[in-house]
């Protein structure tokens, strides 16, 4: 077998280098909570390939499930047919979603291409074509996602002119609100950003995109790229009555924050919304490329038959693995575990990271839901250490991380780290992350 260098160095020569990475690693294996090197070196796996793998890596009854599909049917293109194993996906979908009007679905295969056949079916259901978006989102790489994508110019610089028609409006980002200047972190006032968003939104409306014009408003449950926070309750429902007031789509981009990565199988269940499109993918199916959209049929049927489809759409064995991922989830209680852990989480780093970070005059807002946990560093000491590290310390962090075989990632343009364990993690898997997570901060901050 060829060595890791040997495989780096090809891949490096061949595999283009505008794919940034974390790692140098190269794999072969995986199962659980752990990838393994070419060599066999293992390594605790905090990233879930960005919030894919919710079951673990390999988990036998998903992969079960996908090599029975395999005998069966690979592809049954769905221009062509139905097929049962996208039929029998939709049974188990439709109990979870967060309405019983979400109850007609079209799949394709990855999130970016999910997220524009909402914002198409936005423009063609509604009539309309401006599309609103929040500052700091990510929807993906694509021509029309990198136009919905204000998390990180890099996304987006250089490959303009960009989809016309696109508005954006600040997230709920109490940390970063204009509102809580002077604020001490004890008494930060989410209400107040809240209504800072919302006085924003009915300016935005007022100002820039008419109504008449404004097709929806995408917003991810949770920001994910834009640093794992969480918009406030009250901000997700006052969203939704703005949507009802204009006629305008409220599109919720569950890719990261869904099936279960945040407790419940939608996070935006969390402010008790339903969105009149949802758009789903990675957790979805453990590994297996699929993404889907689910709206109301009424709106979905005004596509006419052909406008819609795709080669892979809805491929038969990603389907396979993705009933095999919710049974396992509804079996082995996926949702309990991710309230079990993610207290372990929150608690442990709660009671230890402040007073380690206090010595440098730093602050963590150790944030999120479930299993989808953002710590973000900031305060007064930050730019003394991160001048010493050369870095900022999310890096240096996630790099002694690294240094005792645990991979954990980055985020945002502020100095942020995601912790995405998959959603059965065990409690001892979790402690040793946890535990060496706290280790890495002391290092750093030593
Ligand atoms: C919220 C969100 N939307 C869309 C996407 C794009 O998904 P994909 O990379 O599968 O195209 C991502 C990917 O990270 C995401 O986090």
């Amino acid at each position: 077998m060829a060595s890791s260098n040997t495989l780096r160095t090809l891949g490096l020569k061949h595999i283009a280098r505008g794919i940034g990475r974390s790692t140098d690693l190269v794999i072969s294996k995986a199962a659980g909570s752990y990838v393994y090197t070419v060599e066999g070196k293992k390594y605790l796996d905090f990233t879930t390939g960005i919030g894919v793998t919710s079951t673990g890596h390999c988990h036998p009854k998903v992969v079960k499930a996908a090599q029975d599909q395999i005998g069966n049917l690979i592809h049954g293109q769905v221009n062509i047919f139905f097929h049962e194993p996208m039929i029998k996906l939709i049974e188990k979908l439709k109990p979870i979603m967060p309405s019983k009007e979400l109850d007609t679905f079209f799949f394709w295969n990855s999130g970016a291409e999910a997220v524009e056949a909402a914002i198409k079916l936005a423009r063609h259901a509604t009539g309309k074509h401006n599309v609103i978006v929040m500052q700091g989102s990510y929807h993906g790489r694509t021509i029309g996602t990198m136009s919905l994508t204000t998390s990180k110019t890099i996304y987006g610089s250089g490959f303009g002119p960009l989809m016309p028609g696109v508005y954006v409006a600040p997230f709920p980002y109490t940390l970063h609100s204009p509102t809580q200047k002077g604020i001490s972190q004890d008494s930060l006032r989410h209400d107040l950003t809240t209504e800072y968003a919302i006085e924003q939104l009915e300016l935005l409306l007022k100002q820039q995109t008419a109504p008449s014009d404004t097709a929806a408003l995408i917003m991810e449950s949770v920001l994910g790229e834009g640093g794992y926070v969480v918009p406030p309750k009250e901000y997700v429902q006052k969203v939704r009555e703005l949507c009802d007031k204009h006629n305008i789509l409220l599109i919720a981009d569950e890719v990261q924050s869904g099936f279960g990565r945040t407790g419940k199988y939608f996070a935006i269940e969390h402010a008790d919304v339903v969105p009149d499109i949802m758009v789903m993918a990675k957790g979805i199916a453990s590994g297996f490329p699929i993404s889907g959209i689910v709206s109301r049929k009424e709106l979905m049927d005004k596509q006419p038959p052909g406008s819609m489809g795709g080669t892979y759409s809805g491929n038969a064995v990603s389907c396979a693995a993705a009933i095999a991922t919710l049974q396992v989830m509804e079996e082995e209680d996926l949702l309990g575990n991710v309230a079990a852990r993610s207290q372990e989480i929150f608690g442990r780093l709660n009671e230890a990271l402040p007073p380690l970070l206090n010595k440098r005059d730093i602050q963590v807002d150790i944030r999120g839901a479930g299993l989808m946990v953002g710590l973000e560093f900031y305060g007064k000491g930050l730019e003394e250490l991160q001048k010493k590290l050369n870095s900022k310390v999310s890096d240096a962090v996630a790099q002694h991380c690294f240094q005792k075989d645990m991979l954990v990632l980055t985020t945002s343009i502020y100095d942020t780290m995601r912790l995405i364990p998959p959603l059965n993690i065990t409690k001892e898997d979790n402690q040793i992350g946890i535990e060496k997570l706290i280790e890495s901060v002391q290092e750093v901050i030593n």
